[in-house]
């Protein structure tokens, strides 16, 4: 089957089936052909919370079906490709539980890539759009910060006077861009905006010129006069960048910033997810009563 006959017959079997296709903006660029909705973790989530669909096929990894699940424990959650997020499965239920005795009576604020356990023990939820403004939120000095330690260092900057104990976790994919490579792009490029998302390192943030997350870093390039960007984040959001501003110079770190969970889908295992309606996503009753706490206090604010 070529693409065209690939991607008409997902958009004509979706409606149909009254699905609707959310897709991450690290997903393969091809998606967004059949994607209803393609954005960040917060859009995302938004996003599953208010939809009228019957089933929800959500291109991205494991902890964002399970989210959408959560929202809507009546509603079927498919994952093409059953991928998990790096940094999510870094910390399990157990080492939560550690980490929150070690440090008692703190409130704990995770971040939206962690499994539905871990969120069942935490406070509230949060993304790398929204981090500042929940912990803002808590009116406390101090806060338990899982699993990403450098969402935490970037948030821990903008609020000095909140001490954040953070668990160990971070993203491998992000790890790999260096203040060095921050440096070499800008010396060959020395007029681009550096863009970067707050899961990369602070040596990396700390010379950026705009910190957010993958929306808002494409909503930046959008509203900028500026004609350059150097983009310190997943190759995803440079290539949406490429395609939609051909008159701006997007310029990558290295085509070696990718996330291999992300690109596991293609648009021939959705097609398949929406023929055979595999992978579907369930969701502890007990642990989704609790996550869902967490979940539902980020999305008020
Ligand atoms: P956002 O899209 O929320 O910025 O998150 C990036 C990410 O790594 C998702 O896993
Ligand atoms: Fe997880 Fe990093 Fe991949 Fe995002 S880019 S899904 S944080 S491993």
């Amino acid at each position: 089957m070529d693409k065209r006959e690939l991607i008409e017959k997902i958009n004509k079997l979706k409606k149909e089936k009254n699905a609707i296709i959310l897709a991450h903006c690290y997903q393969n660029i091809e998606i967004d052909y059949v994607a209803d909705f393609v954005g960040d973790s917060l859009g995302l989530s938004q996003l599953a919370a208010k939809t009228n669909a019957d089933k929800i096929i959500f291109a991205g990894v494991y902890f964002m079906a399970e989210t959408a699940k959560i929202l809507n424990p009546a509603k079927k959650v498919y994952l093409p490709n059953i991928s998990g997020c790096d940094m999510a499965d870094m910390i399990n239920l157990e080492q939560i539980k550690k980490f929150k005795e070690k440090n008692p009576n703190i409130p704990t604020v995770c971040y939206i890539n962690s499994t539905a356990a871990v969120k069942s023990e935490c406070d509230i939820c949060c993304t790398s759009s929204n981090a500042i403004e929940v912990v803002k939120s808590l009116n406390t000095n101090e806060v338990l910060f899982v699993p990403d330690r450098y969402l935490a260092g970037w948030v821990e900057k903008n609020l000095p006077n909140v001490k954040i104990t953070a668990y160990q976790g971070y993203c491998p994919t992000h790890f790999k861009i260096s203040a060095e490579d921050i440096i070499n792009k800008k010396n060959e490029n020395p007029n681009a905006i550096v863009l970067s998302h707050p899961e990369c390192r602070d040596e990396v943030v700390e010379i950026s010129d705009f910190v957010g997350s993958t929306t808002q870093m494409m909503k930046y390039c959008k509203e900028s006069k500026n004609k350059e960007f150097i983009v310190a984040t997943e190759l995803g959001v440079v290539q949406r960048l490429q395609r939609d501003y051909p008159d701006k110079k997007i310029i990558p770190i290295s085509k070696e910033i990718f996330c291999p969970s992300m690109k596991e889908n293609t648009l021939e295992d959705i097609l398949y997810t929406l023929e055979n309606e595999n992978n579907e996503i369930k969701v502890d009753e007990n642990i989704a009563k609790k996550a869902i706490n967490c979940i539902d206090r980020m999305l008020k604010i």
